[in-house]
């Protein structure tokens, strides 16, 4: 990575305001999932350890520039206070007296969470005026939003605008030596599984990898599309009638480049996602009419699990059926289960952020991945080759 980091600075006495995704499901009132929050410890750790005045911010859901109560950083602070071990003060607003009044009264080495940035319009508007008023809490700006990096809201880019030293967090910093690892001189086979239910969400990320990539593995709903390009009947599976002509463009290319381009052989098949639709397995053109699939069948996840199993490269995005449910969450779990055997038979795993990690964490392979983004839209977009706002922002080394 080209980009200063917080190991490039010097922290001591210093107000530093850092911005992290702590965007987390709350459950009644508590934080459900803190995978965020642990990932950006070590940053804050280095921070504090360093006697630096840490001011964190954040933004939680979409509350669109209005204070909802609903979507308080507060539960949040008092997670991350368990988590670190030592008191973090909460800030009822982000600006103003308020806020003032906290980040004044940090010590050397002490933390505090302002609350969610998004209930102010002017954080998503990237209005200067709001930027600046962010950047007076900090000497030094901090980015280890990882997750938020392809907006350029006002605390991922207006803000590096008003403060002199802008640098990235030891978060920020591996996903993107990971993520941009993938591109620079990546150990070949490099092959992509990539799934979820529509094409048109990776449309971009198939046509950027096609010359970099040696196959594509294709499951979940976006295969459909690809599969009725073919000609081939799907019966009531998903398509996108309007992405036929790009599928058949994409399927060309792939064979001009002479690059793998697998799609499923097989399917789980049926009527319709509730119980009594019973599920059958049934091979690629011999979908009924009145069926949909489900989930790839076991020849294509045999198929997909082999060709894992060769890669020294993996870069996983999206499940390979609707795995939330039990009857058709088997295919994921097979290729899961391989991309983690590939990885500790020395392949690198790339999880991009979203469905996948959830699909990982079920198959119970995720500690097993070499990386798992805590970015769903951002490592998206950076597998698209495009430039994130808020790494942009960031001091060049
Ligand atoms: C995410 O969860 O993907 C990030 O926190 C960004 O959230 P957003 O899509 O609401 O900007």
């Amino acid at each position: 990575m080209n980009k200063k980091t917080i190991d490039d600075v010097a922290l001591t006495g210093k107000r530093v305001l850092a911005r992290v995704d702590f965007n987390v499901p709350l459950d009644d009132g508590r934080v459900a999932d803190d995978t965020r929050l642990t990932a950006s410890l070590p940053t804050i750790r280095r921070i504090v350890e360093q006697k630096g005045r840490l001011v964190l911010v954040s933004h939680l859901g979409r509350p669109k520039g209005e204070a909802k109560p609903e979507l308080s950083l507060k539960p949040v602070a008092a997670r991350l206070s368990e988590l670190l071990g030592q008191s973090v003060a909460f800030a009822p607003d982000c600006i103003g007296d308020q806020a003032a009044t906290v980040v004044d009264s940090l010590k050397d080495g002490g933390v505090c969470l302002l609350e969610n940035l998004r209930y102010h319009k002017g954080e998503e508007k990237n209005d200067p005026e709001f930027a600046k008023q962010l950047a007076a809490w900090g000497d030094i700006y901090v980015n280890d939003a990882f997750g938020t990096a392809h907006r350029a809201h006002a605390s991922t880019e207006g803000v590096t605008k008003f403060i002199d030293t802008c640098v990235a967090g030891y978060l920020m910093q591996k996903e993107l030596d990971y993520l941009g690892g993938l591109f620079a001189g990546p150990k070949r086979p490099f092959v992509a599984v990539l799934g979820g239910a529509k094409v048109s969400g990776k449309l971009e990320v198939i046509t950027h990898l096609m010359d970099k990539l040696d196959a594509f593995l294709i499951g979940g709903g976006m295969a459909f599309t690809f599969i009725k390009a073919q000609g081939i009947e799907i019966g009531n599976s998903l398509v996108e009638p309007d992405l036929i002509d790009t599928a058949k463009s994409i399927l060309a290319d792939a064979e001009r480049l002479g690059k793998k381009f697998l799609l499923p052989v097989d399917a789980v098949v049926a009527k319709d996602l509730e119980l009594r639709s019973r599920p059958k397995i049934v091979d690629i053109g011999a979908i009924a009419s009145d069926k949909a699939a489900y989930d790839i069948g076991p020849k294509t996840a045999h198929l997909f699990a082999e060709q894992v199993g060769l890669a020294r490269t993996i870069f996983w995005n999206g499940p390979m059926g609707v795995f939330e449910h039990e009857l058709y969450g088997g295919g994921t779990r097979v290729v899961a289960n391989a991309i983690a055997m590939a990885t500790k038979a020395g392949a690198v795993s790339v999880v991009g952020g979203g469905d996948s990690v959830s699909a990982a964490r079920q198959a119970g392979v995720s500690d097993t991945l070499s990386h798992i983004s805590t970015g769903g839209g951002a490592s998206l977009e950076f597998m698209e080759g495009k430039i994130l706002p808020g790494v942009a922002a960031l001091d060049d080394k």
